[in-house]
Parts: C-alpha cells; structure tokens; sequence
C-alpha cells in the first residue's frame, strides 16, 4: 500500500491541480491533497477554510484520494500519514528547477521521502493559481479554468469580498 501527498497552497484549486490529482490517484493507493496553510504567500485570495472547502469538492469524486489541511512541516504530515511519495506537478524547467531543490530539501529531513514529479499535461502547461485569480478579478468565466463543483462558490466568494474590477 503506497500512501502519497500532494502538497500546494491551492488558491484556488484549478483544472492543472486536478489534472495532477488524477493521474496520482491512478499510481498510488492513496493520496492526500494537503492544503498548506501557511505557505510563504501574501495576501492569499482565499482563507485557508475556503481553499479546503474547494480542494474537498473538487475532489469528491475520487474514492482513494482525500482532502486533509496542515499548518506545519510538510515532512511531518507525510511522517503522520504514513506517506513515502510526495507527488508534485512540472509545467516547465522552472517548475521542475524549484520542485527539485524541494525534494532535496525535503529529502535532508527525512531520508525516506521521495519525491515524483509528473510533467503537467499540454491542455494545462499555461493554468496557474494566480492566472485563475486574475480570471476571478476580471469577471471571466471560470469553468475552462476551475473544477465545475467550486465555480459557483468561487463566484459567490468573490462578489461578497468584492474582488471583482
Ligand atoms: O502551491 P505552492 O504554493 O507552490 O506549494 C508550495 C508548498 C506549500 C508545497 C511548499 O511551500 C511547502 O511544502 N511548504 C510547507 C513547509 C515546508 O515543509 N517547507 C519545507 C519544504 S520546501
């Protein structure tokens, strides 16, 4: 039983993130989609409450994978959750230049943490968090970037922050 995490911040969860969730959920026995609380980001658009309740939705539907949020270290959560992979997604060499000095970093912590890195699918190379927030900010419709389980909620969100320009 290989139990695997996908770390992110998830702000919001976007198609690119479920493309990885996916194909994770198809190589390992289970997965835990770990929302980071804390990640080093200013100014999220989301609190954490709202990217859980998006991650949890749009991954509803995929029986051996679950929605877990962490506040600490992320080697700490794997230790927690039994995990030996820690899945990882790359649409470019800068992706994969940042994800690699992860692994390393992680892999200094606990020696037995691996890291796979799955190359993002070509339909999402370009799908970003901040590219899908921008779509939020300028009233674009959302389901050609957002799962369809959270558009609604994303769109209600936004209009009662009143992040729309
Ligand atoms: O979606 P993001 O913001 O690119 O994800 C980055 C994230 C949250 C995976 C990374 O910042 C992280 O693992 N943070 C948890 C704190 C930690 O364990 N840091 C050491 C490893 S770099």
């Amino acid at each position: 039983m290989i139990t695997a995490v996908y770390p992110g911040s998830f702000d919001p969860i976007t198609l690119g993130h479920i493309d990885i969730i996916a194909r994770a959920a198809k190589c390992f026995d289970r997965l835990y989609v770990c929302v980071m609380i804390n990640a080093d980001k200013r100014n999220p658009m989301f609190t954490p409450e709202e990217r859980m309740e998006f991650v949890k939705k749009a991954v509803a539907r995929y029986e051996n994978v679950q929605a877990e949020a962490w506040s600490g270290l992320l080697t700490d959560y794997a230790q927690q959750k039994g995990a030996t992979v820690l899945v990882k997604g790359a649409r470019n060499v800068c992706d994969f230049d940042s994800e690699y000095q992860m692994s390393l970093i992680n892999k200094g912590i606990k020696a037995d943490l691996e890291t796979v890195i799955l190359p993002a699918s070509a339909e999402y190379i370009h799908f970003s968090s901040s590219m899908a927030r921008e779509m939020i900010r300028y009233r674009q419709p959302l389901h050609q970037y957002l799962p369809a389980e959270i558009v609604p909620e994303v769109d209600r969100i936004a209009e009662a922050k009143r992040i729309r320009r």
